[in-house]
């Protein structure tokens, strides 16, 4: 077994090497796909088979050969965060406080996508060259594969272009471009990510990358007053420039844009984790400074959690260790914050009746950080006319009677419903033996829920 999986790694390399660095594949796309196909159904079926050219360990194809680096003339820096209201009093605070004085402040407001950040040198209205971020100080020259992008152009005939300049921006991919290579990226980032640094730009040109303007590091002759004029100024010389920016005055209407963002992310053909909060006016911009990471005059506002709009397929139950029901609701495939997920919690059988979700209904889910995905809403007027009530099942997986137990301090019925069967029911002692071996009991090593269910389904 072994021997043939190393096979197919080695067939896999070959094939890697002649599609992705001589640009010469010599098999179909649907012949590459299943030598793949088939290095991962041995991993799933043997798990002692592990190599680091598998395509379930290497997203994509790293270059042999390194770009060559170059140090940024202005530093690329990262941003601050800002995650509630009271964050946001603070980074307005410290501004009062450097400034001595209290003023209303002017911001540029600009979806922050999450994408690949990469700066454009033009000297004398030419492209001369492009570099990845790296590690803010020194990145990687990578003008070529730059080149590939429609958005950036490579030669500018205004009489205002300045002289000398240094353009940041952010390289991503359209969710709608994503979803065609969901099999070999597991998120728009890395898909993004991986096309912009293929030794090969011929390679770059094969997945359509965007870019979007958000700052510049050298400018000479500076000719601009606000963040606004440096962005409006760019998109007549004819670069993109993210059409949802807006400018914004105080916290109130910060917060007022935030949730209307928040509530429309899911809209928009991109991942955007936040939005980037800067102020407008340049020379207070650099009465400010840096620190020695972020800049003082800007902060990135995370959005509090990951929504997405899907439709539910079907509601299944599944039983836990001690016996209660769970309903899940099975739906169909979407990107929330840069993960497919394809089921959500529906917590109990009375959040069903309250909030009526049906079979075949239009859906928020929510994902906030590492929690099972969970339906906020229903879009009850997408709702279809002969959908009927969710029945919830009265009898478990395994057949037997459940209930609702009455909890001892309440003397209220309980939200959930059991299994009365207890280790009698193949599903919950299942789900006892993944719990035992598992990382919050005996954590024995090489013995996991996969195991415990092959092991379950050999009757051994
Ligand atoms: S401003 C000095 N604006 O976020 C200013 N960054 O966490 C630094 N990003 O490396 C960046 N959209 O890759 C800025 N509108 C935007 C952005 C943005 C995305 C990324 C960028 C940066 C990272 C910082």
């Amino acid at each position: 077994i072994r021997n043939n999986y190393l096979k197919k790694i080695d067939e896999l390399k070959k094939h890697n090497k002649l599609y992705f660095e001589n640009s010469s594949p010599v098999i179909s796309d649907k012949d590459y796909d299943q030598i793949k196909k088939d290095i991962l159904n041995l991993e799933k079926k043997f798990s002692y088979l592990k190599d680091e050219s598998s395509p379930s360990v290497s997203l994509g194809y790293t270059p042999s050969k390194n770009f060559i680096k170059s140090k940024h003339r202005v530093k690329m820096l990262s941003l601050s965060n800002a995650f509630d209201t009271k964050d946001l009093e603070n980074f307005e605070k410290k501004i009062f406080n450097y400034l001595n004085k209290k003023i209303e402040v002017e911001y540029s407001v600009e979806p922050k996508i999450d994408g690949i950040s990469a700066s454009l040198t033009y000297k004398n209205g030419l492209l001369i060259m492009g570099t990845s971020r790296g590690d803010g100080t020194t990145g990687e020259v990578i003008t070529e594969n730059l080149k590939t992008i429609k958005d950036i152009p490579q030669k500018i005939i205004s009489k205002d272009f300045p002289r000398d300049i240094d353009i940041r921006g952010e390289v991503f991919i359209k969710r709608s471009e994503f979803d065609k290579l969901k099999n070999d990226f597991a998120n728009p980032r890395n898909a993004a990510s991986g096309s912009l640094r293929q030794k090969n730009p011929e390679q770059t040109k094969k997945i359509p990358l965007k870019y979007f303007i958000y700052g510049f590091g050298i400018i000479e002759p500076m000719i601009f007053k606000t963040q606004l004029d440096f962005l409006t100024k760019i998109s007549e010389w004819g670069f993109s420039v993210n059409p949802n920016n807006k400018i914004v005055r105080g916290l109130d209407e910060i917060e007022k844009h935030h949730n209307f963002m928040e509530e429309s992310r899911s809209s928009l053909d991109y991942d955007i984790d936040g939005l980037v909060y800067k102020i407008n006016n340049l020379d207070l911009q650099s009465r400010l400074g840096n620190t020695s990471s972020s800049p003082r005059w800007a902060v990135a506002y995370k959005f509090s959690s990951e929504k997405a709009i899907t439709k539910i397929k079907n509601i299944i139950i599944q039983v836990g260790r001690t016996g209660a029901i769970t309903p899940v609701a099975k739906v169909e495939p979407v990107t929330v914050g840069g993960v497919v997920v394809s089921n959500a919690t529906l917590h109990n059988e009375d959040e069903i009746k309250r909030k009526d979700i049906r079979i075949g209904d239009t859906i928020t889910i929510q994902r906030a950080g590492d929690v099972i995905p969970q339906v906020v809403s229903v879009d009850k007027l997408k709702r279809n006319k002969n959908s009927v009530k969710f029945v919830f099942p009265e009898k478990c997986l395994c057949g037997s009677k459940t209930q609702k137990e009455i909890n001892n301090s309440t003397n209220k019925e309980d939200a959930v419903r059991r299994c009365t069967r207890g280790y009698d029911c193949s599903f919950i002692a299942r789900e006892k033996l993944k719990h035992i071996v598992s990382k919050e009991a005996f954590n024995i090593d090489g013995l996991g829920k996969k195991v415990i269910d092959q092991f379950w389904d050999l009757k051994l």
